[in-house]
């Protein structure tokens, strides 16, 4: 057994990149399923502010301040025990820039190239006729590094997040992987243990959740700008937005494609099975766009008010 090894999937972590107001993606991808996570007997669980990553996106303290403050908030809201789970600002843990050193020099350059985020913003450049690598700092292209040291540094066994970041987790156990094969022996000698210097950390993905789409379709993401705000502007800025979501223009009474419909993927990530099957046979039935609107609101509210605090919602 492993020296450091506390145990079988005992260990839960994940962060939150603080350049954003959270988001229904933030929720469901990760706060939702560490909560839960969290509530298991003998689980320990780390969750922290990703403010490091945010330098990657943003050079505004204030907007990376208001984030952490915003990010932190919801956390408690949304039934983080203090204490029972260690909660933490990435930026206070020094070790972790320390680790994402360490692990830099074991891995190799070719893993990085091959990340979706900096194969993206690529691809973008070379479409535009422009240098590859014009406007992608060294800091966008060593995300995956300081991610697998934020996992590795408390060896974590499972880490919630959406689909998008399965990619990271992945590569955080290659790193892990190449670190223990280099450096077991010589760590076994010095620390006089058994067993491997780092846990392998697996995904845990919710799978009634595909990666959530946004109001255009694509990704919830801060990048995007198309996110479903969880607590900013109360219940009205929540109407407001979800009556945002782009659909087809089929009128109420015409049939409509539920696997088409990113709000109706939505929906499914907060309903239960049956009441997922019950909108869906609803749309194929040719329920109207603005009633499909309102019950999305209903449903995410009344999660919202069960397991969120109402403090938050101002
Ligand atoms: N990359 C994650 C996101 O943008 C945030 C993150 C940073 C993270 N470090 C992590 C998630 C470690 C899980 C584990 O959503």
């Amino acid at each position: 057994m492993a020296a450091r090894d506390t145990g079988p999937r005992r260990r839960v972590l994940t962060g939150i990149t603080t350049t954003g107001t959270p988001h229904l993606g933030n929720y469901v991808g990760a706060i939702r399923p560490a909560i839960a996570a969290s509530r298991e007997a003998g689980v320990e669980s780390f969750f922290f502010l990703a403010d490091y990553h945010a330098l990657i996106k943003s050079d505004d303290p204030a907007r990376v301040r208001r984030s952490r403050q915003e990010i932190a908030a919801t956390w408690l809201a949304c039934g983080l025990d203090a204490e029972r789970v260690v909660f933490y600002r990435q930026s206070d843990i020094r070790e972790i820039p320390e680790l994402t050193w360490l692990l830099t020099c074991v891995t190799a350059k070719g893993l990085l190239n091959r990340a979706h985020a900096y194969k993206a913003a690529v691809d973008q450049n070379i479409a535009a006729g422009e240098d590859a690598d014009a406007g992608v700092s060294a800091g966008l292209y060593m995300y995956p590094v300081l991610m697998a040291a934020d996992i590795l540094a408390f060896n974590a066994h499972r880490v919630p997040v959406g689909r998008d970041q399965i990619q990271h987790i992945e590569m955080a156990r290659d790193i892990a992987q190449r670190f223990n094969h280099l450096h077991g022996a010589a760590y076994r000698a010095a620390a006089g243990v058994d067993g491997e210097p780092f846990v392998l950390p697996e995904a845990l993905i919710e799978e009634s959740v595909a990666t959530l789409p946004g109001l255009d379709g694509r990704k919830m993401s801060k990048s995007y700008d198309n996110t479903i705000p969880l607590f900013e502007g109360g219940e009205r800025r929540l109407r407001e937005t979800i009556a945002r979501i782009v659909t087809d223009s089929r009128a109420p009474g015409e049939p409509k494609d539920p696997a088409e419909s990113h709000l109706y993927a939505i929906y499914r990530a907060f309903a239960s099975a049956d009441e997922a099957r019950a909108l869906q046979a609803d749309l194929i039935a040719g329920l109207g766009w603005g009633e499909a609107k309102q019950r999305l609101f209903e449903r995410v509210e009344r999660e919202l008010a069960r397991r969120c605090a109402s403090a938050t919602r101002a």
